[in-house]
């Protein structure tokens, strides 16, 4: 049972802080159905709500969730459309539920590449959750991880050109300031669904020492047993981060 997942996850060693999830899937879920692709991304909506309730169940600080890549703007309009449309239903029906639940949402990635109604929908939803403290959620949009650190290094070399910046000073530490994450820790666990076995572009610095978890479920039907389960999975890894074991 669901329950039983959850408290073998609050007993377990540690929960992540961070989740960070690679929604795959959404396609093939509405073509094994004989439906149009862009329904499996209406259909997406729920595993983000499990997902999202999943995680202020378990007590994770932060869940980041690749909702449109950089790359995503190359697909058929009309997809594109459904996709931005998914997030403008999200922000007009969820915003205030997630407020009420103490979730703060924040949406990083070329924003500004996206319409004036998407955009107010990103002000909305941001506004409207402003300062929730029990989850961090990041909604990435036009995000890709290789354009991310392209405008970090551009901002850099600016404030350097500026005068501003010891070329000398830059470290990890700067760069990851010059991030859409800035501030935040990396992801302790990267969960994939639909099988596939890629980063995609995702949070390429970010996910230096991340556990990756990837299930054969496609993302319309994961629910909040598969995220305890990607959870229960992450507590029997031994974390090394490049050093040696403790045995
Ligand atoms: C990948 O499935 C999924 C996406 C490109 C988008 C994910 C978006 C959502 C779940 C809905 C929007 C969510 C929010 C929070 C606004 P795919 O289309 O690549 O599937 P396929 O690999 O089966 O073709």
């Amino acid at each position: 049972m669901v329950s039983d997942l959850l408290d073998a996850v609050r007993a377990g060693s540690r929960v992540p802080r961070h989740v960070a999830i690679v929604m795959d899937g959404n396609g093939r879920w509405a073509e094994g159905r004989g439906l149009a692709r862009h329904l499996g991304h209406g259909e997406g909506m729920k595993a983000v709500r499990e997902s999202v309730e999943a995680s202020l169940a378990a007590g994770v600080e932060i869940l980041t969730l690749f909702a449109f890549s950089t790359q995503n703007w190359k697909r058929p309009e009309a997809e594109v459309r459904a996709l931005m449309e998914a997030l403008r239903t999200y922000a007009r029906k969820e915003s205030a539920e997630l407020a009420a639940s103490g979730v703060e949402v924040r949406v990083l990635g070329e924003v500004e590449r996206l319409n004036a109604a998407s955009r107010d929908a990103v002000r909305h939803i941001e506004e409207v959750t402003g300062g929730g403290s029990e989850l961090r959620l990041n909604l990435m949009v036009s995000y890709g991880g290789r354009e991310e650190l392209v405008r970090a290094v551009r901002s850099m070399a600016r404030r350097a050109g500026d005068g501003l910046l010891d070329p000398g000073s830059i470290d990890a530490d700067l760069l990851e300031g010059a991030l859409y994450t800035a501030g935040l820790p990396d992801p302790d666990l990267l969960v994939r669904t639909s099988g596939e076995q890629r980063i995609s572009n995702f949070m390429l610095w970010q996910l230096a020492y991340t556990e990756i978890h990837i299930t054969a479920t496609l993302w319309p039907d994961f629910d909040r047993g598969d995220f305890y389960a990607a959870l229960l999975d992450y507590q029997r890894r031994e974390r090394r981060f490049g050093e040696v074991g403790t045995g």
